[in-house]
């Protein structure tokens, strides 16, 4: 009897969700689509809230950044997540005056504006490091930054690479700056990616479909 009254049960119970998934017209992505949809609706972020990335997102996107591929599995790259805002007052600052008497193309060229932040004031910076001995280290450190930007999109956060950051960071004279953040010798920044909530939506930029061919 109390084999029968469980069999009754659990039927009840598969038909029941059964009914909901039904009647539940939420489209089912596949994981096709979730991928390729993370692929398409992300941008860079250029305006970000206050609030700050929790360790979790934070390990996450992380743990993506080292699955990345890399030639002869070197993994020739040194990553360094900043929140600490006296180091991020003082990455913004050297910018600052290297920017000095300079102009720029981009968001860079406002650099003069009250508040300005070379990584548009996102709670935490990315600083993205790689091994000088190779070339191919620079390919590797690329790839890696796609998970970044990727992963946290996934999960809800907001990107942006900053390339006008890299030569800044490299000058000998900040060299106290990668001794900071604990980059070893022979390393250099090769990329650097501003993370936080997003707090704009920006619409896609134009891509241009004409430089693809298929040779068949
Ligand atoms: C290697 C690299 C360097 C970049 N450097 C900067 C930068 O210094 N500052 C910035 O605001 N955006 C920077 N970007 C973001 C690009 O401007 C942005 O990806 C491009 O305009 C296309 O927009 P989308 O990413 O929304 O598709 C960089 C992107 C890449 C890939």
């Amino acid at each position: 009897m109390k084999k029968m009254l469980l069999s009754i049960f659990c039927i009840s119970l598969l038909l029941s969700c059964r009914n909901e998934t039904i009647e539940n017209n939420a489209p089912v992505k596949s994981e096709t689509d979730i991928v390729i949809n993370n692929i398409l609706t992300r941008r860079a972020i250029r305006k970000y809230k206050t609030q700050q990335v929790g360790r979790g997102k934070l390990d996450t996107i992380l743990k993506c950044a080292i699955y990345a591929p890399s030639a002869l599995n070197k993994q020739p790259w040194e990553i360094r997540a900043i929140q600490n805002p006296e180091l991020l007052k003082k990455i913004n600052d050297r910018f600052l005056s290297f920017a000095e008497g300079k102009t720029f193309q981009g968001s860079a060229a406002h650099y003069k504006e009250p508040g300005f932040s070379i990584f548009h004031n996102s709670p935490t910076l990315i600083v993205i490091a790689r091994d000088k001995s190779s070339n191919i280290s620079y390919m590797d450190c690329g790839i890696l930054l796609e998970n970044i930007l990727l992963s946290a999109h996934a999960t809800g956060l907001g990107t942006c690479p900053l390339g006008t950051l890299v030569p800044v960071l490299n000058r000998p004279e900040n060299a106290d700056l990668l001794e900071l953040m604990n980059i070893p010798e022979g390393y250099e920044v090769a990329i650097n990616v501003s993370l936080g909530y997003s707090d704009e939506t920006p619409p896609v930029k134009k891509k241009y479909a004409d430089r693809v061919k298929i040779i068949e």
